[in-house]
Formats: structure tokens, C-alpha cells, sequence
């Protein structure tokens, strides 16, 4: 028993070994490439609607009793990204994914979404924002911390700016200024 389990331990890490040379060259081989990184910036409008009869934006977990600021509610949102602040202007893709509530002390959102875009040589093209977005302030940066097609590699970082926000549907518009480095 103590032979077979041996050989079968010499056997997984022979195995081991000759992935890890394989990996290793394949590593070696991307190293060579001659890959230069682009940093591109651009500006989409974010629109979270809430009401109506076809909401983008819906809260899937309402916030925990007696808690302030909010705390644990939880949105998905399927929202449109448009060039310009009305919504009559030009889409070019969508932000999915969730925000939620974490704050008990301030209105603070972990924002956790794609923005998937639909338009030339963006199209099926997107990137992930992953950040903390502290609502009240003027200016809230949120990292972008991945992306696919021609955003791939993509690292770096939004602003986020409120241009409207209707405190009685709960609509929001904003403004998202979007810097990457991609290959
Ligand atoms: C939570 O709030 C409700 C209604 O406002 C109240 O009846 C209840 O006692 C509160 N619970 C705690 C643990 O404070
Ligand atoms: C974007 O790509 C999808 C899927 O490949 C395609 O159906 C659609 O027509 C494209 N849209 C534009 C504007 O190129």
C-alpha cells in the first residue's frame, strides 16, 4: 500500500513539474511579445431608474430594520450607458451588476458591475468596476480592476459626478469618466 501510494505521489509530481516547465514557457513566450499598453478615456452617463414601468435599477433586499443610512440594502441593475446626460441620447451599452449599502456610519455603496459595451469597435468589449462610492461626495474614484476585448488587462479608475438625482422616484443620472490602461 505505502509503495503504491509513493508511486502515485512520485507520479502527481512528475506531472506537477512538467506543467509548471509548460506554464513557465508559455509565460516566457507572452514575456516576449512586444505589448504596449494604451490609456484611454472616456465619458459615459450612468442612469439608474428606479420607477416606472420598466425599471433598470431594483432593489432586491431592503435595508435592515433599525439601521441607518440604509444598511444592507441591495440593488441590481441592468442600466443603460448613454453619451449624454438626457436619456434621448446615443446608448452605447449597459451597467449590470449590484450596488449595495455597507455603511452604518455614512450613504456609502459598494458598487460591484460591468460595463458591457454595444457600440463599433467597443462592442461586446467590457470592464469591471469594483469600488466603494461614497454617494454624498462631489467626486467618488472607483477602480476598474479588470476587462475583456479590447479592454483586456484593463486597469485603473472612474470618477463618478451626480447630475441629477430625484429624491422622490429615486432616478439618478451620472457622470462616468473612465480611465484605462489596456492592452
Ligand atoms: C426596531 O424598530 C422597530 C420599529 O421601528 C421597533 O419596534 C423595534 O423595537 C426595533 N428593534 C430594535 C432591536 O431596536
Ligand atoms: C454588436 O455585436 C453583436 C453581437 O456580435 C451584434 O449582434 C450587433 O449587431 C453589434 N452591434 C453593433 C452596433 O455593431
Amino acid at each position: 500500500m505505502a509503495t503504491i501510494l509513493s508511486n502515485y505521489s512520485l507520479s502527481i509530481l512528475t506531472i506537477t513539474i512538467l506543467l509548471s516547465s509548460t506554464i513557465y514557457q508559455a509565460i516566457g513566450q507572452v514575456d516576449n511579445l512586444p505589448v504596449k499598453e494604451k490609456l484611454s478615456h472616456f465619458r459615459v452617463y450612468w442612469h439608474d431608474i428606479l420607477d416606472g414601468t420598466t425599471p433598470t435599477s431594483v432593489q432586491v433586499v431592503k435595508p435592515l430594520p433599525n439601521m441607518t443610512n440604509g444598511f444592507g440594502q441591495v440593488n441590481m441593475i441592468d442600466n443603460l450607458l448613454i453619451l449624454g446626460p438626457e436619456l434621448s441620447s446615443k446608448v452605447v451599452g449597459k451597467a449590470q451588476g449590484f450596488y449595495a449599502s455597507t455603511s452604518q456610519q455614512e450613504l456609502s455603496l459598494l458598487m460591484a458591475m460591468n460595463f458591457i459595451f454595444t457600440e463599433g469597435e467597443y462592442n461586446g468589449s467590457t470592464i469591471t468596476i469594483l469600488g466603494k462610492n461614497a454617494i454624498l461626495n462631489e467626486v467618488r474614484e472607483m477602480p476598474v480592476v479588470g476587462g475583456s476585448g479590447l479592454f483586456r488587462f484593463a486597469r485603473g479608475y472612474v470618477e463618478a459626478r451626480t447630475q441629477m438625482f430625484d429624491a422622490k422616484s429615486g432616478d439618478a443620472t451620472v457622470e462616468y469618466n473612465v480611465y484605462v490602461m489596456h492592452i
